[in-house]
């Protein structure tokens, strides 16, 4: 049963474990080239502050396959660029669109949207979370490892965006996961708490400084850029302070042996980490890119209540 339609996803907390599974198992039928039932003449905007070439397109082919339209309204283009207030937008914006995916700054703007829009507001990325990146990430971890629950994850660098949608994707779907990020970098206790209040009894989330104890055992190694978009101007300094937490080889050898690789990219070569990593036969990046697609398609005939 699809209990996602007319939703919002504002977070990974949004979804229930069995939605979870709902949407992966659809994904999966997508990849296989399954066909969907269509939606013609349904309009998915894409409302992105920031830079995007994995999401906007991912979520622009998912919605084709879906026999569906795209438009892209970044603020550049848009009223709101210039100062048009985003209740305003939201309210004019609802009037046009079946579903809106949106990537911004501060998570109270999609919240915001989502609340004056009654339309489907994703989110594509804000300061705060990454759940559609999540959604890939775990159908990346079904197709290497068959489950999610019991598998053991390890994500080194910032206590970012990304970091927080693993923390609540994890623990809802019994994933054990270890965050190492350097002293200053933590994720928000927030999320944290709300991941470790999620997991059930058996599934580890944990926040250390330690790299090496929080890839001892790790079946999958993740990273993500060390200044996300927004924090560029910090990107020299937090560098040194960033180094121990690379996945390079070295790290890599201290993880399980049959142990993946996964980066939700673009990549740092040589920052977060190494080139032979990144390209090694461990990698699994360019499979868990595709997903975006897989999992978005599967996201938006949820939402638009197709299936
Ligand atoms: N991983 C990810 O969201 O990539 P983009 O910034 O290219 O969309
Ligand atoms: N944490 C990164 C993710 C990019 C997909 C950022 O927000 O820039």
């Amino acid at each position: 049963m699809n209990t996602l339609a007319g939703r919002d996803i504002l977070s990974m907390a949004d979804f229930t474990a069995a939605e979870i599974h709902a949407l992966l198992d659809l994904a999966r039928q997508y990849k296989q080239g399954q066909t969907s039932p269509m939606a013609p003449g349904r309009v998915l905007g894409l409302l992105f502050t920031k830079a995007s070439t994995r999401t906007r397109v991912s979520f622009s082919v998912a919605m084709m396959r879906l026999g569906g339209q795209v438009l892209d309204l970044n603020p550049g283009v848009i009223q709101m660029g210039r100062g048009e207030p985003l209740p305003d937008t939201a309210r004019v914006l609802d009037r046009y669109l079946d579903v809106l995916a949106m990537r911004t700054f501060a998570q109270a703007d999609v919240v915001a949207f989502a609340e004056w829009a009654d339309m489907p507001v994703i989110n594509a990325l804000t300061d705060q979370e990454h759940p559609c990146q999540v959604l890939a990430d775990l159908l990346t971890v079904q197709e290497c490892f068959g489950d999610l629950a019991g598998v053991k994850m390890a994500y080194l660098g910032d206590g970012n965006n990304v970091s927080h949608s693993l923390l609540l994707g994890c623990a809802l779907v019994g994933m054990s996961l270890t965050v190492a990020t350097p002293p200053h970098h933590p994720p928000t206790a927030e999320i944290l708490q709300k991941a470790q209040a999620l997991a059930s009894h058996g599934t580890n989330i944990i926040h250390t400084n330690d790299p090496e104890s929080a890839v001892r055992n790790a079946q999958i190694l993740y990273t993500d850029v060390w200044a996300s978009m927004g924090q560029e101007a910090e990107n020299q300094e937090r560098i040194p302070r960033f180094q121990p937490y690379q996945i390079n080889e070295t790290l890599l050898q201290k993880a399980d042996p049959q142990a993946i690789v996964l980066h939700c990219l673009p990549a740092h070569r040589g920052e977060e980490i190494s080139e032979a990593v990144l390209e090694g036969t461990q990698s699994r990046v360019w499979d868990q890119a595709e997903n975006r697609l897989h999992a978005q398609q599967a996201l938006l005939a949820q939402v638009l209540g197709l299936v």
